[in-house]
């Protein structure tokens, strides 16, 4: 195949979507060069930020649609799957939300805010993240807002809403971790559940937030396995693969550290210029094993999506510390295609 038609979306379009997710920047295509790959490479995109409920509806019952229209634009412009992310989350809420106390009212916001959302983009979106993050690391429920007022029916009801009021559209959970076997265990618990009670799920997102050695591939391949046999889509929503150390992995997990003291420390932040040869060759190892295994799964696996575009934009260079110079992605802050691109591209090629 020529180089420059070479593309991941055309690589792998016999096997899944190939997603990104965007910015703001992006979604005004303030941003040529990622905007020119965007196209190229990618069949789906994702709101990295603006269709979260802090920005859709800042207030209530005042709906602010200008960033998610030029979204929806962008991507039907394009030809592309649109995905819409996400309609029931704690965080990135408003904060009128965080003061509900009563479920009454805390269930009409919630009723209100899905109608609004799914019906503006009605057979537009193709697909929603209806819930996202409601576990804890343990599977059981997290104590968000919306638990603490309203009880697990929570979910049910917003998976039942957003299939109302859409029919056709894609409904999935999303959530971290789902690699980890008690939180894994917590999910498929939470999607049976949603189907007995006669919910429509459509697939599993897992966020995909992974190391260079974390987590194992016989974890992944058993999260994969866990979710197919429920006869859902697995999908892998926000893929990215940090190279730089990790705050918990160092002080302890469940330490609730304050990050703010890691900033520019240079331990924390080991290649601020350059991403040295040798992690360069360990990065595309990993994304290697990782597509061939989603490759290996390609009947159960309906899309894969990177959580940015080039590592210049990615959120881990300031998260869970800030400022820091992160590598996670298949292009470079030149948009220029790294190693690992090559190696995910290499594995169909071969074949
Ligand atoms: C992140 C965005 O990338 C950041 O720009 C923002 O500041 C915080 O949220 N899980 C999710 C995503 O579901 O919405 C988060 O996105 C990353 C973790």
């Amino acid at each position: 195949m020529q180089v420059e038609s070479q593309s991941l979306k055309k690589t792998f379009q016999n096997n899944f979507f190939i997603g990104a997710a965007i910015n703001e920047v992006q979604i005004d295509e303030q941003d040529p060069m990622a905007n020119a790959l965007l196209k190229k490479e990618f069949n789906s995109i994702t709101t990295e930020n603006n269709l979260k409920w802090m920005y859709i509806e800042p207030l209530p019952n005042e709906f602010n649609f200008d960033k998610s229209d030029k979204y929806v634009n962008l991507g039907e412009k394009n030809n592309m799957h649109i995905v819409g992310h996400t309609l029931v989350w704690h965080s990135q809420i408003a904060e009128y939300m965080n003061e509900i106390k009563d479920s009454t009212t805390m269930a009409k916001a919630m009723e209100s805010h899905i109608k609004t959302v799914v019906n503006r983009y009605k057979d537009r979106i193709h697909s929603w993240d209806v819930v996202n993050e409601a576990l804890k690391e343990d599977g059981s429920l997290r104590e968000s807002i919306f638990y603490s007022v309203l009880g697990e029916e929570y979910i049910e009801r917003a998976f039942k809403l957003a299939a109302k009021i859409d029919p056709k559209v894609e409904l999935s959970y999303n959530d971290y971790n789902l690699c980890k076997p008690s939180k894994r265990e917590g999910a498929v618990k939470l999607v049976k559940r949603l189907k007995k009670n006669g919910a429509k799920i459509d697939a599993i997102g897992i966020q995909a937030h992974w190391k260079l050695n974390y987590p194992s591939l016989d974890e992944i391949e058993k999260t994969i396995l866990a979710f197919s046999n429920l006869g859902i889509k697995v999908m892998f929503t926000e893929l990215d693969v940090s190279v730089l150390p990790n705050p918990w992995e160092l002080f302890g997990a469940g330490v609730e550290q304050d990050f703010k003291k890691f900033e520019g420390d240079p331990k924390m932040n080991p290649y601020p210029t350059k991403l040295p040869d040798s992690i360069q060759v360990q990065l595309a190892k990993r994304y290697e094993d990782i597509f061939n295994l989603f490759l290996k799964y390609q009947n159960k696996i309906s899309r894969v999506t990177f959580w940015g575009i080039t590592d210049k934009q990615t959120w881990l260079n300031d998260w869970p510390i800030k400022g820091r110079t992160n590598y996670p992605l298949l292009f470079d802050r030149k948009y220029q295609k790294k190693e690992a691109y090559s190696s995910v591209i290499k594995l169909k090629i071969q074949n």
